[in-house]
Protein backbone atom coordinates (compact mmCIF):
# COMPACT_ATOMS: atom_id res chain seq x y z
CA UNK A 1 0.00 0.00 0.00
CA UNK A 2 1.69 3.18 -0.74
CA UNK A 3 2.45 5.27 2.24
CA UNK A 4 0.40 8.23 3.15
CA UNK A 5 2.07 11.76 2.34
CA UNK A 6 3.34 13.37 5.81
CA UNK A 7 5.00 16.58 5.85
CA UNK A 8 6.63 16.69 8.98
CA UNK A 9 8.56 13.29 7.96
CA UNK A 10 9.40 15.20 4.99
CA UNK A 11 11.19 18.07 7.63
CA UNK A 12 12.56 15.63 9.68
CA UNK A 13 14.48 13.90 6.41
CA UNK A 14 15.66 17.19 4.88
CA UNK A 15 17.23 18.47 8.58
CA UNK A 16 19.12 14.99 8.92
CA UNK A 17 20.78 15.15 5.79
CA UNK A 18 21.51 18.66 6.76
CA UNK A 19 22.89 17.95 10.54
CA UNK A 20 24.79 14.95 8.95
CA UNK A 21 26.53 16.63 6.20
CA UNK A 22 27.35 19.39 9.09
CA UNK A 23 29.21 16.79 10.81
CA UNK A 24 26.76 16.61 13.69
CA UNK A 25 26.08 13.80 16.11
CA UNK A 26 22.78 12.97 16.27
CA UNK A 27 22.55 14.08 20.15
CA UNK A 28 23.58 17.24 19.08
CA UNK A 29 20.42 18.06 17.17
CA UNK A 30 18.36 15.14 18.21
CA UNK A 31 16.06 17.97 19.78
CA UNK A 32 14.74 19.65 16.64
CA UNK A 33 13.07 16.54 15.65
CA UNK A 34 10.57 17.43 18.48
CA UNK A 35 8.60 20.48 18.85
CA UNK A 36 8.55 21.87 22.31
CA UNK A 37 5.19 22.43 23.25
CA UNK A 38 1.49 21.51 21.43
CA UNK A 39 -1.64 21.91 22.62
CA UNK A 40 -5.15 20.73 20.87
CA UNK A 41 -7.90 22.79 21.51
CA UNK A 42 -11.86 22.22 20.69
CA UNK A 43 -14.22 25.57 20.42
CA UNK A 44 -17.76 25.10 20.75
CA UNK A 45 -19.62 27.65 18.46
CA UNK A 46 -23.41 28.61 17.83
CA UNK A 47 -23.95 28.83 14.38
CA UNK A 48 -25.85 31.16 12.74
CA UNK A 49 -29.14 28.62 12.23
CA UNK A 50 -29.16 27.86 16.28
CA UNK A 51 -27.13 24.33 16.21
CA UNK A 52 -23.44 24.08 18.10
CA UNK A 53 -21.00 22.75 16.34
CA UNK A 54 -17.42 21.95 17.59
CA UNK A 55 -14.33 22.95 15.71
CA UNK A 56 -10.96 21.48 16.35
CA UNK A 57 -7.50 23.14 16.73
CA UNK A 58 -3.93 23.15 17.75
CA UNK A 59 -0.78 25.49 18.38
CA UNK A 60 2.73 23.97 17.81
CA UNK A 61 5.79 25.54 19.08
CA UNK A 62 8.78 23.71 17.50
CA UNK A 63 11.53 25.55 18.81
CA UNK A 64 11.94 29.39 20.73
CA UNK A 65 15.79 28.34 20.69
CA UNK A 66 17.01 31.59 18.87
CA UNK A 67 13.49 33.49 20.54
CA UNK A 68 9.84 33.34 20.90
CA UNK A 69 7.79 31.30 18.39
CA UNK A 70 6.60 32.48 15.19
CA UNK A 71 3.88 31.70 13.08
CA UNK A 72 0.68 31.57 11.21
CA UNK A 73 -2.66 30.56 11.93
CA UNK A 74 -4.41 28.03 9.12
CA UNK A 75 -8.33 28.20 8.53
CA UNK A 76 -8.70 24.88 6.83
CA UNK A 77 -10.89 21.65 6.37
CA UNK A 78 -7.25 19.77 5.74
CA UNK A 79 -5.22 20.99 8.45
CA UNK A 80 -3.85 18.52 11.01
CA UNK A 81 -1.66 17.92 13.73
CA UNK A 82 1.54 16.43 11.65
CA UNK A 83 0.34 19.36 8.95
CA UNK A 84 0.77 21.84 12.09
CA UNK A 85 4.19 20.35 13.31
CA UNK A 86 5.40 20.50 9.92
CA UNK A 87 4.90 24.19 9.27
CA UNK A 88 5.89 24.68 12.91
CA UNK A 89 9.28 23.75 11.87
CA UNK A 90 9.53 25.28 8.76
CA UNK A 91 8.76 28.44 10.41
CA UNK A 92 11.65 27.81 12.90
CA UNK A 93 14.29 26.87 9.94
CA UNK A 94 12.99 29.90 7.96
CA UNK A 95 13.54 32.20 10.60
CA UNK A 96 16.76 31.20 11.06
CA UNK A 97 17.77 31.23 7.09
CA UNK A 98 17.10 34.97 6.89
CA UNK A 99 18.74 35.45 10.47
CA UNK A 100 15.38 37.10 12.33
CA UNK A 101 15.69 36.80 16.74
CA UNK A 102 12.24 34.17 16.23
CA UNK A 103 11.83 30.35 16.62
CA UNK A 104 8.79 28.25 14.98
CA UNK A 105 5.38 27.65 15.86
CA UNK A 106 2.14 27.38 14.03
CA UNK A 107 -1.54 26.89 14.28
CA UNK A 108 -4.69 25.75 12.56
CA UNK A 109 -8.13 25.10 12.51
CA UNK A 110 -10.59 22.50 10.98
CA UNK A 111 -12.91 24.49 9.05
CA UNK A 112 -14.03 25.62 5.52
CA UNK A 113 -14.06 30.05 6.52
CA UNK A 114 -15.43 30.23 2.85
CA UNK A 115 -18.51 28.37 4.27
CA UNK A 116 -18.93 30.52 7.79
CA UNK A 117 -20.51 34.19 8.17
CA UNK A 118 -18.77 36.66 9.62
CA UNK A 119 -20.26 36.06 12.87
CA UNK A 120 -19.11 32.82 13.05
CA UNK A 121 -15.98 33.14 12.15
CA UNK A 122 -15.97 36.04 14.92
CA UNK A 123 -16.64 33.65 17.37
CA UNK A 124 -14.65 30.82 16.48
CA UNK A 125 -11.55 32.74 16.22
CA UNK A 126 -12.01 34.83 20.09
CA UNK A 127 -12.93 30.94 21.03
CA UNK A 128 -9.29 29.34 19.58
CA UNK A 129 -7.32 32.90 20.75
CA UNK A 130 -8.87 32.21 24.32
CA UNK A 131 -7.94 28.48 24.25
CA UNK A 132 -4.21 28.84 23.20
CA UNK A 133 -3.52 32.14 25.07
CA UNK A 134 -1.80 30.68 27.68
CA UNK A 135 0.38 29.60 24.85
CA UNK A 136 1.09 32.81 23.02
CA UNK A 137 2.26 36.72 23.60
CA UNK A 138 4.44 38.91 22.56
CA UNK A 139 7.38 37.47 23.87
CA UNK A 140 6.10 33.61 23.70
CA UNK A 141 4.46 32.79 20.75
CA UNK A 142 3.46 35.58 18.22
CA UNK A 143 0.82 34.17 15.39
CA UNK A 144 0.02 35.68 12.35
CA UNK A 145 -2.56 35.30 9.06
CA UNK A 146 -1.87 32.12 6.73
CA UNK A 147 -4.26 30.35 4.29
CA UNK A 148 -7.73 30.91 5.12
CA UNK A 149 -7.03 33.98 7.77
CA UNK A 150 -6.25 37.42 7.13
CA UNK A 151 -5.81 41.31 9.21
CA UNK A 152 -9.14 41.00 10.14
CA UNK A 153 -8.58 37.43 11.83
CA UNK A 154 -5.63 38.95 13.02
CA UNK A 155 -7.51 42.13 14.63
CA UNK A 156 -10.16 39.38 16.37
CA UNK A 157 -7.11 37.56 18.05
CA UNK A 158 -5.48 40.80 19.48
CA UNK A 159 -8.89 41.81 20.92
CA UNK A 160 -9.38 38.47 22.67
CA UNK A 161 -6.17 38.07 23.86
CA UNK A 162 -6.19 42.41 25.34
CA UNK A 163 -9.38 41.60 26.65
CA UNK A 164 -7.89 38.74 28.75
CA UNK A 165 -4.71 40.94 30.16
CA UNK A 166 -7.35 43.92 30.56
CA UNK A 167 -5.37 46.29 28.13
CA UNK A 168 -4.11 46.23 24.44
CA UNK A 169 -1.41 44.31 23.33
CA UNK A 170 -0.77 44.91 20.03
CA UNK A 171 2.33 42.73 19.86
CA UNK A 172 0.70 39.76 20.39
CA UNK A 173 -0.54 38.98 16.49
CA UNK A 174 1.61 40.50 13.25
CA UNK A 175 -0.24 40.34 9.67
CA UNK A 176 -3.11 43.29 11.73
CA UNK A 177 -5.17 46.19 10.10
CA UNK A 178 -2.82 48.83 9.57
CA UNK A 179 -4.96 51.35 12.13
CA UNK A 180 -4.45 48.76 14.89
CA UNK A 181 -0.76 48.49 14.75
CA UNK A 182 -0.38 47.17 11.26
CA UNK A 183 2.91 47.71 9.69
CA UNK A 184 2.44 49.26 5.79
CA UNK A 185 3.88 46.53 3.24
CA UNK A 186 3.12 43.54 5.39
CA UNK A 187 0.08 42.50 3.17
CA UNK A 188 2.64 42.16 0.50
CA UNK A 189 5.53 41.49 2.04
CA UNK A 190 5.57 37.64 1.12
CA UNK A 191 4.50 38.03 -2.76
CA UNK A 192 7.36 41.04 -2.47
CA UNK A 193 9.91 38.90 -1.38
CA UNK A 194 9.02 36.10 -4.05
CA UNK A 195 9.56 38.85 -6.33
CA UNK A 196 13.26 39.65 -4.50
CA UNK A 197 13.81 35.92 -4.69
CA UNK A 198 12.56 35.46 -8.92
CA UNK A 199 14.70 38.61 -9.53
CA UNK A 200 18.12 37.21 -7.40
CA UNK A 201 17.54 33.33 -9.13
CA UNK A 202 17.13 34.96 -12.70
CA UNK A 203 20.22 37.54 -12.51
CA UNK A 204 22.08 34.27 -11.30
CA UNK A 205 21.40 32.20 -13.91
CA UNK A 206 21.58 35.04 -16.49
CA UNK A 207 18.19 35.51 -17.35
CA UNK A 208 15.93 38.47 -18.36
CA UNK A 209 12.96 39.59 -16.11
CA UNK A 210 11.06 41.24 -18.88
CA UNK A 211 9.22 38.90 -21.22
CA UNK A 212 10.48 35.97 -18.70
CA UNK A 213 7.41 33.29 -18.35
CA UNK A 214 5.58 32.35 -15.34
CA UNK A 215 3.03 30.16 -14.13
CA UNK A 216 1.58 30.30 -10.13
CA UNK A 217 -0.34 28.58 -8.85
CA UNK A 218 -2.95 30.03 -5.90
CA UNK A 219 -4.33 33.46 -6.20
CA UNK A 220 -4.86 34.29 -2.45
CA UNK A 221 -2.55 36.44 -0.17
CA UNK A 222 1.03 35.48 -1.35
CA UNK A 223 0.04 34.15 -5.29
CA UNK A 224 -2.25 37.26 -6.10
CA UNK A 225 0.49 39.85 -5.03
CA UNK A 226 3.40 37.56 -6.59
CA UNK A 227 1.09 37.65 -9.79
CA UNK A 228 0.73 41.04 -9.61
CA UNK A 229 4.20 42.57 -8.62
CA UNK A 230 5.75 39.89 -11.43
CA UNK A 231 3.41 41.26 -13.87
CA UNK A 232 4.06 45.00 -13.16
CA UNK A 233 7.69 44.33 -13.84
CA UNK A 234 7.04 43.26 -16.53
CA UNK A 235 7.50 39.09 -16.80
CA UNK A 236 5.06 37.02 -18.86
CA UNK A 237 2.27 35.47 -16.48
CA UNK A 238 0.90 32.94 -18.77
CA UNK A 239 -1.56 30.97 -15.89
CA UNK A 240 -2.78 31.25 -12.55
CA UNK A 241 -5.15 29.35 -10.28
CA UNK A 242 -7.01 29.20 -7.23
CA UNK A 243 -9.32 26.20 -5.73
CA UNK A 244 -11.39 25.98 -8.30
CA UNK A 245 -8.97 25.66 -11.26
CA UNK A 246 -6.54 27.62 -13.47
CA UNK A 247 -6.59 30.12 -16.52
CA UNK A 248 -3.90 29.96 -18.94
CA UNK A 249 -2.69 31.98 -22.17
CA UNK A 250 0.65 31.43 -23.33
CA UNK A 251 0.23 35.14 -24.65
CA UNK A 252 0.71 36.50 -21.20
CA UNK A 253 -2.80 37.24 -19.07
CA UNK A 254 -3.91 40.73 -18.07
CA UNK A 255 -3.09 40.35 -14.57
CA UNK A 256 -4.96 43.06 -13.39
CA UNK A 257 -7.68 42.54 -14.82
CA UNK A 258 -8.09 39.04 -13.29
CA UNK A 259 -7.31 41.02 -9.66
CA UNK A 260 -10.23 42.83 -9.94
CA UNK A 261 -12.30 40.04 -10.94
CA UNK A 262 -10.99 38.68 -8.06
CA UNK A 263 -10.87 41.65 -5.29
CA UNK A 264 -14.31 40.90 -3.88
CA UNK A 265 -12.71 38.09 -2.53
CA UNK A 266 -16.15 35.88 -3.74
CA UNK A 267 -15.31 34.81 -7.33
CA UNK A 268 -13.78 31.71 -8.69
CA UNK A 269 -11.64 31.70 -11.55
CA UNK A 270 -13.36 28.93 -12.83
CA UNK A 271 -16.14 31.74 -13.85
CA UNK A 272 -13.83 34.16 -15.53
CA UNK A 273 -13.80 35.10 -19.25
CA UNK A 274 -11.88 37.15 -21.19
CA UNK A 275 -10.13 36.77 -24.58
CA UNK A 276 -7.88 33.90 -25.18
CA UNK A 277 -8.22 32.56 -22.15
CA UNK A 278 -8.01 28.81 -21.77
CA UNK A 279 -9.82 26.93 -18.48
CA UNK A 280 -7.29 24.48 -17.47
CA UNK A 281 -7.26 22.27 -13.99
CA UNK A 282 -4.72 22.84 -11.66
CA UNK A 283 -2.78 19.41 -12.27
CA UNK A 284 -2.60 20.50 -15.91
CA UNK A 285 -1.23 24.23 -14.98
CA UNK A 286 1.41 22.59 -12.53
CA UNK A 287 2.92 21.14 -16.15
CA UNK A 288 2.67 23.74 -18.44
CA UNK A 289 5.89 24.81 -20.38
CA UNK A 290 6.71 28.01 -18.58
CA UNK A 291 10.36 29.20 -17.51
CA UNK A 292 9.15 29.62 -13.82
CA UNK A 293 7.01 27.72 -11.75
CA UNK A 294 4.99 29.58 -8.24
CA UNK A 295 3.29 27.20 -6.44
CA UNK A 296 1.55 29.29 -3.88
CA UNK A 297 -1.18 27.08 -2.50
CA UNK A 298 -0.52 24.15 -0.30
CA UNK A 299 1.74 21.33 0.27
CA UNK A 300 2.37 18.36 -1.42
CA UNK A 301 1.44 19.67 -4.90
CA UNK A 302 4.57 18.62 -6.58
CA UNK A 303 5.10 15.12 -5.70
CA UNK A 304 6.18 11.77 -7.36
CA UNK A 305 3.39 11.51 -9.16
CA UNK A 306 3.83 14.72 -11.29
CA UNK A 307 7.38 15.72 -11.04
CA UNK A 308 8.38 13.74 -14.42
CA UNK A 309 5.95 15.40 -16.02
CA UNK A 310 7.10 19.60 -14.61
CA UNK A 311 8.49 21.89 -17.59
CA UNK A 312 9.38 24.61 -16.05
CA UNK A 313 13.59 25.49 -15.67
CA UNK A 314 13.02 26.96 -11.81
CA UNK A 315 10.63 25.88 -8.95
CA UNK A 316 10.13 29.26 -6.69
CA UNK A 317 7.98 27.67 -3.59
CA UNK A 318 5.98 30.85 -2.65
CA UNK A 319 3.60 27.90 -0.52
CA UNK A 320 5.06 26.27 2.38
CA UNK A 321 5.87 22.35 1.77
CA UNK A 322 4.43 22.34 -1.83
CA UNK A 323 7.06 20.10 -3.18
CA UNK A 324 7.85 16.41 -1.62
CA UNK A 325 11.14 15.05 -0.78
CA UNK A 326 10.30 12.07 -2.98
CA UNK A 327 9.80 14.78 -6.31
CA UNK A 328 12.53 17.34 -4.94
CA UNK A 329 15.21 14.40 -6.56
CA UNK A 330 13.24 13.93 -9.60
CA UNK A 331 13.34 17.62 -9.96
CA UNK A 332 16.98 17.95 -9.47
CA UNK A 333 17.67 14.86 -11.38
CA UNK A 334 15.97 16.64 -14.40
CA UNK A 335 18.55 19.70 -14.28
CA UNK A 336 15.13 21.92 -12.88
CA UNK A 337 16.29 24.29 -10.07
CA UNK A 338 14.29 24.87 -6.97
CA UNK A 339 14.29 27.51 -4.61
CA UNK A 340 12.61 26.05 -1.18
CA UNK A 341 10.17 27.92 0.88
CA UNK A 342 11.96 28.75 3.69
CA UNK A 343 13.92 31.13 1.81
CA UNK A 344 11.42 32.27 -0.55
CA UNK A 345 8.54 32.80 1.24
CA UNK A 346 9.78 34.40 4.04
CA UNK A 347 9.18 38.11 3.08
CA UNK A 348 5.90 37.68 5.13
CA UNK A 349 7.83 36.76 8.22
CA UNK A 350 10.49 39.17 7.82
CA UNK A 351 8.13 41.86 7.60
CA UNK A 352 5.84 40.47 10.90
CA UNK A 353 8.80 41.18 12.66
CA UNK A 354 9.12 44.72 11.30
CA UNK A 355 5.39 45.23 12.75
CA UNK A 356 6.61 43.51 15.89
CA UNK A 357 9.52 45.27 16.55
CA UNK A 358 7.39 48.74 15.63
CA UNK A 359 4.61 47.31 18.37
CA UNK A 360 6.98 46.95 21.31
CA UNK A 361 8.62 50.29 20.98
CA UNK A 362 5.65 52.46 19.32
CA UNK A 363 7.16 53.56 16.46
CA UNK A 364 6.33 53.49 13.06
CA UNK A 365 8.43 52.99 9.78
CA UNK A 366 7.40 54.02 5.76
CA UNK A 367 6.35 51.18 3.85
CA UNK A 368 9.85 52.36 1.74
CA UNK A 369 11.68 51.96 4.66
CA UNK A 370 10.02 48.89 5.11
CA UNK A 371 10.68 47.63 1.66
CA UNK A 372 14.02 48.42 1.10
CA UNK A 373 15.13 46.45 4.48
CA UNK A 374 13.00 43.39 3.78
CA UNK A 375 15.23 43.55 -0.02
CA UNK A 376 18.36 43.03 2.01
CA UNK A 377 17.60 40.65 4.02
CA UNK A 378 16.08 38.48 1.04
CA UNK A 379 19.02 39.63 -0.74
CA UNK A 380 21.81 38.33 1.96
CA UNK A 381 19.52 35.54 2.79
CA UNK A 382 19.76 34.18 -0.77
CA UNK A 383 23.15 35.07 -1.29
CA UNK A 384 24.26 33.00 1.32
CA UNK A 385 22.26 30.23 0.35
CA UNK A 386 23.54 30.73 -3.11
CA UNK A 387 27.18 29.94 -2.01
CA UNK A 388 26.93 27.18 0.67
CA UNK A 389 24.97 24.84 -2.12
CA UNK A 390 27.80 26.24 -4.76
CA UNK A 391 30.68 25.58 -2.62
CA UNK A 392 29.28 22.07 -1.13
CA UNK A 393 27.72 21.42 -4.36
CA UNK A 394 24.16 20.97 -3.57
CA UNK A 395 20.89 21.92 -3.51
CA UNK A 396 19.49 25.28 -2.56
CA UNK A 397 17.33 23.59 -0.30
CA UNK A 398 20.20 22.00 1.59
CA UNK A 399 21.68 25.11 1.03
CA UNK A 400 18.60 26.86 3.33
CA UNK A 401 18.92 23.89 5.45
CA UNK A 402 22.75 24.24 6.21
CA UNK A 403 22.62 27.56 7.21
CA UNK A 404 19.46 27.12 9.41
CA UNK A 405 20.34 24.22 11.10
CA UNK A 406 23.35 25.38 12.40
CA UNK A 407 22.24 28.48 13.27
CA UNK A 408 19.49 26.36 15.56
CA UNK A 409 21.81 23.90 16.76
CA UNK A 410 24.66 26.82 17.81
CA UNK A 411 21.67 28.95 20.32
CA UNK A 412 20.42 25.38 21.59
CA UNK A 413 24.01 24.69 21.99
CA UNK A 414 24.83 28.49 23.55
CA UNK A 415 22.11 27.62 25.90
CA UNK A 416 22.89 24.77 27.15
CA UNK A 417 20.68 21.50 28.36
CA UNK A 418 18.33 23.23 31.38
N1 LIG B 1 0.16 34.71 3.98
C1 LIG B 1 1.46 34.76 4.20
O1 LIG B 1 2.03 35.80 4.55
C2 LIG B 1 2.31 33.54 3.96
C3 LIG B 1 3.68 33.62 4.28
C4 LIG B 1 4.52 32.55 3.98
C5 LIG B 1 3.99 31.41 3.40
N2 LIG B 1 2.65 31.34 3.13
C6 LIG B 1 2.17 30.10 2.49
O2 LIG B 1 1.69 30.43 1.18
C7 LIG B 1 0.63 29.54 0.84
C8 LIG B 1 -0.62 30.34 0.48
O3 LIG B 1 -0.98 31.16 1.61
P1 LIG B 1 -1.96 32.41 1.46
O4 LIG B 1 -1.79 33.21 2.69
O5 LIG B 1 -1.80 33.03 0.13
O6 LIG B 1 -3.37 31.69 1.55
P2 LIG B 1 -4.79 32.21 1.00
O7 LIG B 1 -5.82 31.53 1.80
O8 LIG B 1 -4.80 33.70 0.93
O9 LIG B 1 -4.81 31.65 -0.50
C9 LIG B 1 -4.73 30.29 -0.83
C10 LIG B 1 -4.96 30.14 -2.32
O10 LIG B 1 -4.80 28.78 -2.70
C11 LIG B 1 -5.96 28.34 -3.41
N3 LIG B 1 -6.14 26.92 -3.14
C12 LIG B 1 -6.67 26.33 -2.03
N4 LIG B 1 -6.68 24.99 -2.19
C13 LIG B 1 -6.14 24.75 -3.40
C14 LIG B 1 -5.88 23.57 -4.13
N5 LIG B 1 -6.20 22.37 -3.63
N6 LIG B 1 -5.31 23.68 -5.35
C15 LIG B 1 -5.00 24.90 -5.84
N7 LIG B 1 -5.24 26.05 -5.21
C16 LIG B 1 -5.79 25.96 -4.00
C17 LIG B 1 -7.08 29.20 -2.89
O11 LIG B 1 -8.18 29.23 -3.79
C18 LIG B 1 -6.37 30.54 -2.77
O12 LIG B 1 -6.30 31.13 -4.06
C19 LIG B 1 0.48 28.60 2.04
O13 LIG B 1 1.31 27.48 1.84
C20 LIG B 1 1.01 29.43 3.19
O14 LIG B 1 1.42 28.64 4.28
C21 LIG B 1 1.81 32.38 3.40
Amino acid sequence: MKQQYNPYDNVLKVVDHAASMLGYKEKEYAILKYPERELQVSMPVVMDDGSLKVFEGFRVQHSTARGPAKGGVRFHPGVNHDEVKALAAWMTFKCAVVNIPYGGGKGGIICDPSGMSERELHALTSKYTAAIAPLIGPEQDIPAPDVGSNAHVMAWMMDTYSMLKGHSVLGVVTGKPIGLGGILGRNEATGRGVMFTINNLLKKENRPIEGTSVVVQGMGNVGSITAKLLHRQGMKIIAVSDVSGGVYDPNGLDIPGILAYLSGGKNLLKDFDAPGINHISNAELLELDTTVLVPAALENQINGENAERIKAKYVVEAANGPTTLEADDILQARGIKLVPDILANAGGVVVSYFEWVQNIQELCWSEERVNSELKNIMDTAFEAVWEIAEQRDTTLRTGAYLISVKRVVEARQGRGVF
